[in-house]
């Protein structure tokens, strides 16, 4: 009995404790997204990795005995904050694409260097050269920085193999790195991202190939939990996207997809239909599509990097969607072509300034609902009882300051699984 009470790390005194604690299962939707459980001289103690107390900084100490050898971390002046849940990344990759952001910038559109064989495909050409280790070691430095800007768990998706065997390789390259980096990865096979180029103007036969040759091996070596599919003009449309996805989910895989992000598709009534966890991007979403998601509960997981690097003007209806209960997540699509940056705080500037989300709705995106974006809301995106110590110290003086101090990185100590794991006061 008394073991229950001990704890092998505590943070005290924090000057704002962002709980995120909820009495109902699920994302915040509406006004409960303004409901950060905020706790003023908060506390929160871990033992064995998991929360086992969290409260007033007083209330916790006559709850808790400190196990000797236990971490004591002062988070006084400080806020605290559950790990970030970046619920859309593309991680895994080699090679840059700062030559077509310059592209861009000049007035090339990135469809137009899609079509001319840049795109997706530049880095898929690169992925198939590469081996696992090189994969391993270019991913490596990206997950660093992520945990350095306070993300603790983040999905990760395929993508940029296009053919059986390098899509396996890309998911072996997530579980690998899952095994030896502490970030968690959850895995996600997006095999219809684009129609590789020994297919082109063959994709029906691309897509048999992913129906009865892709989702069958790597359903088989267990490789993802998610299917993704990049429904969009030029690239999957809805009816085949709806193949692929009902194939993914008889396997058993739950679905997920990049819809309505350059056109108004069908993407997210896509996304309702098949009961999908999430939708993803939906700048251009309309309100039939944002009805539909409410309808099913669908996740709006919001990429406002991808529009802003895009240097689109339009971004997505994220006001609209939260006055409808949509749940909405943010996330980065980190990836080397629409957006390259590993900061959740930078997104959840964007999100603020460009969408109008309040510092505390992007603060909710950012964790609880993506926690509940990637099905793991049992064991992450809040500071409660029972979850992963995955806990973020930040050098501000309250939350709304994350989104008004953009650009540097104010993450002081990361702890993850209840182990320190940055920590930027002990560095000279
Ligand atoms: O989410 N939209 C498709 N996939 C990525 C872009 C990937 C790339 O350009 O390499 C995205 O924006
Ligand atoms: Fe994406």
């Amino acid at each position: 009995m008394m073991e229950e009470r001990t704890c092998d790390l505590l943070v005290r005194n924090a000057r704002q404790l962002i709980t995120l604690r909820s009495s109902e299962p699920g994302p915040r939707c509406g006004r409960a997204m303004e409901d950060l459980g905020v706790v003023e001289d908060g506390a929160v103690a871990v033992r064995t990795g998991r929360i086992v107390a969290v409260g007033v900084t007083d209330d916790v100490l006559s709850e808790v005995a400190l196990s000797p050898g236990c971490i004591e971390i002062d988070a006084s002046g400080k806020i605290v904050l559950p790990g970030f849940v970046d619920a859309h990344t593309h991680p895994i990759f080699v090679g840059s694409r700062d030559d077509e952001f310059e592209l861009r910038i000049k007035g090339a559109t990135y469809q137009e260097i899609a079509r001319r064989g840049g795109g997706i495909r530049a880095t898929v050409r690169k992925v198939r050269q590469a081996s696992k280790q090189e994969l391993f070691e270019a991913a490596l430095p990206r997950l660093d920085r992520m945990l350095e800007h306070g993300t603790t768990t983040i999905e990760a998706k395929s993508g940029y193999g296009l053919s059986t065997e390098d899509e396996i390789k890309m998911l072996e390259v997530v579980r690998d790195l899952q095994e030896s980096h502490p970030v968690d990865l959850v895995p996600t096979f997006l095999g219809a991202h684009e129609v590789p180029d020994e297919y082109r103007g063959k994709k029906p036969e691309y897509i048999e190939l992913i129906l009865h040759e892709m989702i069958p091996a790597v359903a088989e070596r267990e490789l993802a939990e998610f299917c993704d599919v990049f429904c969009e003009e030029e690239v999957f449309d809805v009816e085949e996207s709806k193949l692929i996805l009902t194939a993914a989910r008889e396997a058993g895989l739950e679905v997920k997809l990049h819809a309505d992000e350059l056109s108004p598709f069908g993407g997210a009534e896509l996304a309702a239909e098949l009961e999908a966890l999430s939708a993803d991007h939906l700048v251009a979403v309309s309100d039939q599509g944002i009805m539909a998601l409410k309808s099913q509960g669908v996740i709006a997981v919001l990429l406002p990097g991808t529009t802003f690097s895009l240097g689109c003007r339009q971004y997505a209806p994220a006001r609209r969607m939260i006055t409808t209960e949509v749940p909405v997540a943010l996330a980065t699509d980190m990836n080397p072509g629409s957006c390259r940056t590993e900061s959740m705080a930078i997104i959840i500037t964007l999100a603020c300034v460009m969408m109008r989300l309040t510092p505390a709705e992007a603060i909710a995106a950012a964790t609880l609902n993506g926690a509940c974006a990637v099905a793991r809301e049992g064991a992450i995106g809040s500071l409660d009882i029972g979850k992963k110590g995955d806990i973020v110290i930040w050098d501000m003086p309250r939350y709304s300051y994350l989104p008004y101090h953009f650009g540097v990185n104010f993450v002081e100590m990361v702890i993850k699984d209840g182990k320190v794991v940055v920590d930027k006061r002990n560095k000279n």
